[in-house]
């Protein structure tokens, strides 16, 4: 299994190119199923998991096509993709595929809405909690879906089509929004979502949709209303950049110092992020081309942070911040409140030297001089990254093993970091 290695204490100096976004691909590529028309998607990054559910829609029928690259392009770097169900030939996503992305089973929206029936295994993912799927089946539901659980499956079927209604979320969550919000583009009459996740991510979803033919009001809000439509188009839609790649990045140049330009950031997408990475001492500045990020000289001040949904400090960053917490001046509290098993990586800070405890919901982390560098373990993806940036910042060498979770959601990362400056290298085997 690869694994990474880094020898720590370079400051960061260049540019990073912001790649698209992982989350919003995923959605947008689900959607395809939603249409007999060929859905062009373009800045679709390079990823395991976006190849992983380019096999799953595949499995049902999904042909895909990808533009040629750019000359200055090399292999890997986020491309323009055409995904055609024309004819849908297997309405089942199998536990095989599945299980190792759970992302994958929200084609249960689009194979219901287009179809009137799915059957989707039960979803496996990052172990970064139980995360149930009971937004999703009462959602399905209360558009007139019938939904029962048998073998480790969700076997859904609306053989009438689905009907417009409106659903309140009990809890805030971006998939059952995405699923829903797809579901009831094609349901019969007006669909109205109460409590809907106001991500960045729902919002392109509900953008592309609407090239596509929905109507959709409200996304970004929490009440979206959707008026169904008997049929969708093709489109031409962009993946938004990614959020997540933008502040891991700007996390590692607060913690190693120096200067970096992110190309195609969009400092709009993650406020709460930049705010904290600003008052952790270092300087954001949004530029036309993207987000300035530096740091010179001065010392990582303590920020507290709770992780809550957008516009909130986002979840999928919490690892990285607590990573540039290890290295503060004083002690910050980090509480987690989406996931409840999400401090995998304070184990793994703690084999660098970095001072946690862990109450509950919140780690309390005393800022040390320095970390050591020592050998690491991956556990998910996020926690992955935050273990690259701390060894970034490290004295000595880190090795970061089983990194095919960093696969799974950061475009070349390696050579984005090698390139202003890092020491850091992948080794197989
Ligand atoms: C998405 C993101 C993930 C991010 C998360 C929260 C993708 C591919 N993944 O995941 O990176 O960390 O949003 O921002 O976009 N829940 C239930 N019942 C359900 C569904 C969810 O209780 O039926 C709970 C979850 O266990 C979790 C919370 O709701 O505690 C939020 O999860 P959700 O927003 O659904 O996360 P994902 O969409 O899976």
């Amino acid at each position: 299994m690869d694994s990474i290695r880094i020898t720590g204490g370079n400051e960061l100096r260049g540019t990073i190119p912001i790649s698209g976004a992982k989350n919003a691909a995923l959605p947008l590529m689900i959607a395809a199923l939603l249409t007999e028309d060929t859905l062009t998607l373009e800045n679709v990054p390079h990823l395991a998991d976006v190849e992983l559910l380019t096999r799953i829609l595949g499995n049902h029928g999904v042909d895909y096509s990808v533009n040629g690259r750019r000359e200055d392009q090399g292999e890997g770097y986020s491309r323009t993709v055409h995904f055609t169900a024309r004819n849908i030939v297997d309405t089942t996503a199998p536990y095989e595929l599945v299980s190792k992305m759970r992302a994958s089973f929200w084609v249960i929206g689009p194979l219901l809405a287009r179809l009137g029936q799915a059957r989707v295994s039960l979803p496996g993912g990052c172990a970064i909690g139980t995360r149930p799927v009971d937004l999703f089946i009462d959602g399905l539901r209360a558009l007139g879906a019938r939904i029962e659980i048998e073998g480790g499956y969700v076997q859904a079927d609306a053989p009438k089509g689905l009907v417009g209604n409106r659903f309140v979320f009990p809890k805030v969550s971006v998939g059952a929004t995405h699923v829903l919000v797809m579901a009831a583009a094609l349901a019969r009459g007006e669909t109205v979502l109460e409590n809907a996740a106001r991500e960045p991510e729902v919002v392109n979803l509900a953008e592309c949709l609407t090239a596509m033919g929905a109507r959709i009001e409200g996304a970004g809000t929490s009440t979206i209303t959707v008026s169904g439509v008997p049929a969708l188009s093709g489109a031409v839609h962009r993946v938004i950049p990614d959020r997540i790649e933008t502040g891991t990045y700007a996390m590692a140049v607060a913690m190693t110092g120096g200067d970096v330009l992110l190309e195609g950031a969009r400092p709009d997408l993650l406020e709460a992020a930049l705010e904290a990475i600003g008052r952790a001492g270092a300087e954001i500045t949004p530029v036309n081309s993207g987000i300035r990020v530096r740091r010179n000289g001065a010392g990582i001040a303590p920020v507290d942070v709770s992780t809550a949904p957008f516009p909130g400090f986002p979840t999928d960053l919490q690892a990285q911040f607590m990573a540039l917490m290890t290295r503060a001046g004083g002690t910050a509290r980090i509480t987690e409140t989406i996931f409840e098993n999400r401090f995998m990586h304070v184990q793994e800070l703690a084999r660098l030297g970095a001072r946690i405890s862990q109450t509950g919901q919140t780690a309390v982390v005393e800022g040390v001089p320095r970390l050591k560098g020592a050998p690491v373990m991956a556990t998910d993806l996020r926690a992955s990254v935050s273990l690259v940036i701390a060894g970034l910042a490290a004295e000595g060498e880190t090795v970061v093993n089983r990194v095919y979770h960093l696969d799974r959601g950061f475009e070349r990362l390696e050579e984005k970091l090698s390139r202003c400056g890092a020491a850091i290298e992948r080794q197989s085997g």
